[in-house]
């Protein structure tokens, strides 16, 4: 049996919180979450918003939590000490969440260089034609990758390189210190940017547009995948992240109360987000005189270019001071769901080949640093594009539907619930068992079905189908093949994946 204290442990409760809420909080409630909301019906849209949240966010985070415990492993090791079968399962998120890093720490190198930026209004009059023509200097197509940035590729290097350094240092010293100083630095940041945001001139009409409900919408089944698609994302579900982290708990800690805790972290985050985003928009339209409807975007668009054309807007001080602040806010945000996803591919290759984590962390921030180059080129934003699509639409939705057959039905949903509640304060119902076995799985097998019709009818986003074969449906193809061919490598110690059940006791160590 392993070492506990070779595969790192939390120092202490508050660290295991601010790191899974660290990896919760990232650019989806930042750039995401406030668009959402205001396209999909404003008030309204907190219903399917919780009705997601209840039915697939917190059922979900209970069982990654619990299966990530119990089994006191990496995603593959867990599945596979579940049923040796599933070890193949349990490769596809170490390597999908190297996927969704490979971009993600490429808009965190935008972000960075948009920080330098700030000082002077680096962006120009016109941050449209910026963004695009000159730092992105977009090609014509995905196929055409005609130039490379290298203030894009320095900002990978350094993105990276933080990375790799915190993972190098491990779960207590690297992970857990980080986050307890970026979690509590991005939240006074956060209150900063809203305080100020919603005290701009026409703050309340982007606020009034934000939360005027529109019930009509949800009657658009659009608006209700929205939801669970961003519930799924923000939270970090599916990509392994939460299974390693709670994979660090000590045998006797408080799951289900850390589950409830993390989700609603989360959504207060994406609502403070909300609040001052719109804020700030408001003041745009009232200052250039325009609808909101105008002015509102989301993503990229708002991130590199709207909000750049605010900071031009506010003056030199609040514009500068404003700037640094957002920008940092990303980078922050970013970086602690970042260092989740290379820890789950880490943790994979520890537990699988006995290496030294040293060793590991090296050799995965070489080859994201290497994936993350080929977003430097002109075609970058396509392939960013595309990726993001099929790894959000596809790979995690399905993933997450995997993971709640498998281990609802499987392992046992009540086997699980009694695991979580035997060391828990708030103790789960049989309501869990019947989220877990029925509600989330059709819902997501739901979006799943619609993904792919609206897929087949319109394409996505006017890509050429041969694009979206190469880097999308391509790279779900080699996520299967790798977990397949690497669950038929022997485990370095065969001893560990001997345990298979319940009955066994993987635990050491002692209460947090
Ligand atoms: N949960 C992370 C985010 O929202 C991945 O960006």
């Amino acid at each position: 049996m392993e070492n506990n204290q070779e595969r790192g442990q939390w120092n202490d409760k508050l660290g295991f919180l601010l790191a899974v809420i660290g990896s919760a909080v990232g650019l989806g409630n930042i750039w995401r979450y406030p668009y959402l909301l205001y396209k999909d019906g404003g008030g309204a849209f907190l219903v399917p918003y919780f009705i997601a949240i209840i039915t697939a966010g917190i059922p979900l985070v209970l069982l990654e939590y619990g299966f990530g415990h119990k089994f006191r492993g990496s995603a593959p090791l867990s599945y596979t000490r579940a049923n040796r079968k599933f070890e193949w399962i349990g490769w596809v998120p170490a390597f999908a969440s190297m996927v969704i890093l490979s971009y993600y720490c490429v808009i965190l190198s935008w972000a960075a260089n948009y920080l330098i930026k700030s000082f002077n209004f680096g962006w120009s009059a016109d941050p449209n034609a910026y963004f695009f023509d000159s730092f992105l200097q977009l090609s014509d197509g995905p196929f055409s990758f005609s130039h490379f940035s290298w203030p894009i590729l320095i900002g990978i290097i350094l993105i990276w390189g933080i990375n790799w350094y915190y993972t190098y240092r491990g779960v207590s010293s690297g992970i857990e210190k980080v986050n307890k100083f970026m979690m509590p630095t991005l939240i006074v940041i956060m209150i900063i940017i809203v305080i100020r945001g919603v005290t701009l001139e026409g703050a309340t009409l982007g606020l009034n547009a934000l939360f005027t409900p529109d019930f009509s919408r949800l009657g658009d089944i659009r608006v209700w995948l929205d939801a669970y698609g961003q519930v799924f994302f923000s939270l970090s579900l599916a990509m392994g992240a939460l299974i390693t982290y709670a994979s660090y708990l000590p045998r006797k800690t408080d799951l289900n109360n850390s589950a409830f805790i993390t989700a609603f972290a989360n959504c207060g985050f994406e609502f403070l987000a909300a609040i001052g985003v719109f804020g700030i928009l408001g003041f745009m339209a009232t200052q250039q005189n325009v609808p909101i409807d105008d002015v509102v975007t989301q993503s990229v668009g708002l991130a590199f270019v709207a909000f750049p054309q605010v900071f031009n807007l506010m003056g030199a001080f609040w514009g500068k001071v404003m700037g640094v602040l957002f920008f940092a806010s990303l980078i922050f945000a970013g970086i602690t769901s970042s260092l989740s996803l290379i820890e789950t591919f880490t943790s994979s290759f520890i537990d699988k080949t006995g290496a030294d984590r040293k060793k590991v962390a090296t050799v995965a921030a070489i080859i994201g640093l290497l994936l993350s180059s080929m977003y430097a080129t002109g075609a970058g934003l396509y392939l960013l594009d595309i990726i993001d699509h099929y790894v959000n639409a596809y790979v995690i939705v399905s993933l997450g539907m995997v993971e709640a057959i498998l281990i609802g039905w499987a392992v046992g949903a009540s086997k699980m619930r009694e695991h979580a509640n035997a060391i828990s304060y708030i103790r789960l119902g049989s309501w869990w068992d019947i989220m877990i076995k029925f509600v989330t799985p059709v819902v997501l097998a739901i979006m799943l079905v619609l993904s792919v019709v609206e897929e087949v009818r319109n394409g996505y986003e006017g890509y050429p189908t041969t694009a979206l074969l190469a880097y999308g449906v391509l790279m779900i193809v080699v996520l299967v093949v790798i977990g397949l061919v690497l669950s038929k490598r022997p485990w370095h110690d065969p001893r560990m994946v001997e345990h298979s059940g319940f009955e066994h006791d993987y635990y050491q160590t002692d209460e947090l």
